[in-house]
């Protein structure tokens, strides 16, 4: 078994005018390569705080933590890991295809193929094909999102950080956008770690499921789906033990406020 994050006592906080803060105290988790992962927590737990600790954005003071078998910084520098935020921080000014290519400009791409035709495919795959020309304001923040994820994919990420990439969208929107990250997973076969406040999205998307306590931020439930799930990695909504795993989920979210 080959690990796309390891954790072990994992303690980050941050300073604050009283001295620093501890966010996450002695978090051990260790993530399979090519699971999809989904993370609950009451708001202000600490998931984005870990997931800045994954992608390197945010030094750990504490415990050990590898990401694609290394340290953090190794794994940027690889351009190993994409994150895609809650806000689609798209530059307005950019069109689409411009957006997608941001990474490049900055000097962190590496890229296999010519960077138009990547661009164009990225944006196929979420199924943005034609709009490359677009400006971010002619698009509806379901689009946008799909922007941040198609930049997020072009640096050949092994492991994808998603945090409530879908929280402002519709309910319909979302579902779609939902079925398309599973396809897009399942093709790939990427490690996908996606924060959500959603249970119903949480359980739907991941093949495992973990709840974070606040104060400090540590692991209090942790479910394999893959039980529930079929061979493809599918589930129904309304299947009586998706529902149970919900039910299940939505109890640990109460303990852990
Ligand atoms: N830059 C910072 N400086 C000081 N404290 C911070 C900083 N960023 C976050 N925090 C604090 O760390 C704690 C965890 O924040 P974090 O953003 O990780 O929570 P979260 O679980 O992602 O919450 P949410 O679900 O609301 O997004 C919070 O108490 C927050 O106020
Ligand atoms: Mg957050």
């Amino acid at each position: 078994m080959s690990l796309a994050i390891a954790a072990q006592g994992l303690d980050v906080g941050y300073s604050s005018l009283r001295g620093p803060v501890k966010v996450i105290a002695g978090l051990d988790l260790e993530v399979e390569t090519g699971t999809f992962l989904s993370i609950l927590g009451p708001s202000g737990c600490g998931k984005s705080t870990f997931l800045r600790v994954v992608a390197d954005l945010l030094r750990p003071i504490g415990g050990s933590i590898s990401v694609m078998g290394g340290e953090p910084r190794l794994a940027r520098s690889r351009r190993d890991v994409g994150f895609v935020f809650q806000d689609a921080t798209l530059l307005p000014w950019r069109t689409v295809r411009a957006n997608v290519g941001l990474p490049l400009d900055l000097g962190q791409g590496r890229l296999s193929r010519r960077i138009d035709d990547r661009r164009d495919e990225l944006l196929a795959l979420v199924g943005l094909e034609g709009l490359g020309d677009r400006y971010p304001h002619q698009l509806s923040g379901g689009q946008r999102q799909r922007v941040a994820i198609a930049r997020a994919l072009l640096g050949e990420p092994s492991l994808l950080l998603m945090d409530e990439p879908f929280g402002a969208l519709d309910e319909i929107t979302r579902d779609r956008l939902n079925d398309e990250l599973l396809n897009l997973w399942r093709r790939t076969g990427i490690t996908v770690v996606f924060v959500t406040h959603s249970i119903a999205e949480a359980v739907y998307l991941g093949q495992r499921v973990i709840v974070l306590a606040a104060n400090p931020g540590r692991v209090i439930a942790d479910r394999d789906l893959r039980p529930i799930k079929d061979e493809d990695a599918r589930c129904r909504r309304e299947d009586a033990a998706v529902v149970a795993a919900m039910a299940e989920m939505r109890q640990a979210l109460g303990r852990a406020a």
